[in-house]
């Protein structure tokens, strides 16, 4: 009995602290690229993960580009990052390995099938950390329209700088089978949501890295 009073005690405890306004992010900063991210690792299966890193300039100003990392394992055959925490309504950035070449693509759908091509985001792949080697692929991008974009009717969403911001990852086994940015994506094993702290994203030195890294 105090057994399962305890453990129902530990349950109310960890319900509490997830309910709270702390991140499922850590700090690092990447030697490779001087970026300052907050990362946040997604499990795809049990013990293996996929690496979601943001790094935003500081001060943030309205409608702010962002950097971001994906680290893959190289088992991931695509996966993308929902910027509005949804598959629907809201700007996907994909990455995959095409043999050695890092591939990245915007996309977006108002319905759940395959997302097509979307030009309201713009990424820039930086040449450093942007590379495929025997264990993993890796992207590192600019994206223009990934931190404030339309939802639906006339709804624009924009991701708090100096806060936590709701986001959403998903991923299939099966590789796109061509390096176009509009190769055909086949529907994922796994998604799932988490909460990306932006405030210990930032990055004075924001524009000199991204244009150091091109
Ligand atoms: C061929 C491509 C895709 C197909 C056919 C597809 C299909 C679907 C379907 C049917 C669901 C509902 C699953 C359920 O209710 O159990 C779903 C959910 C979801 N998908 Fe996709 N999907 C595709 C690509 C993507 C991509 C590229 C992303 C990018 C991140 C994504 C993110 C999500 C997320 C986050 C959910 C959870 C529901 C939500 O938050 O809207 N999907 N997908
Ligand atoms: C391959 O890339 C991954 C991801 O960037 C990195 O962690 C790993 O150390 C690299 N492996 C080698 C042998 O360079």
């Amino acid at each position: 009995m105090r057994w399962n009073l305890g453990l129902a005690y530990v349950a109310a405890l960890l319900g509490c602290a997830s309910e709270s306004l702390a991140a499922d992010t850590s700090v690092v900063r990447d030697g490779e690229t001087g970026f300052t991210f907050s990362e946040f690792r997604a499990a795809y299966q049990i013990g293996l993960y996929i690496t979601f890193r943001v790094a935003i300039p500081a001060p943030a100003p309205p409608n702010y580009d962002l950097v971001f990392q994906i680290i893959a394992p190289s088992a991931v055959g695509w996966t993308g990052l929902a910027w509005g925490a949804s598959m629907v309504n809201n700007p996907l950035t994909i990455g995959w390995a095409s043999g050695n070449t890092p591939v990245a693509s915007v996309r977006r759908t108002s319905i759940r099938t395959q997302p097509q091509i979307y030009d309201g985001a713009k990424l820039q792949l930086l040449k450093t950390g942007t590379k495929v080697n025997g264990t993993h692929w890796q992207i590192t991008a600019k994206c223009s329209g990934c931190s404030s974009f339309a939802t639906t009717g006339s709804n624009t969403k924009s991701l708090n700088p100096a806060g936590s911001n709701r986001l959403a990852f998903a991923y299939s086994k099966n590789r796109p089978n061509s390096a176009s940015s509009a190769a055909v994506l086949s529907v994922h094993e796994v998604y799932n949501y988490w909460d990306h702290d932006f405030s210990t994203a930032g990055n004075i030195d924001f524009d000199q890295l991204v244009q150091r890294n091109s």
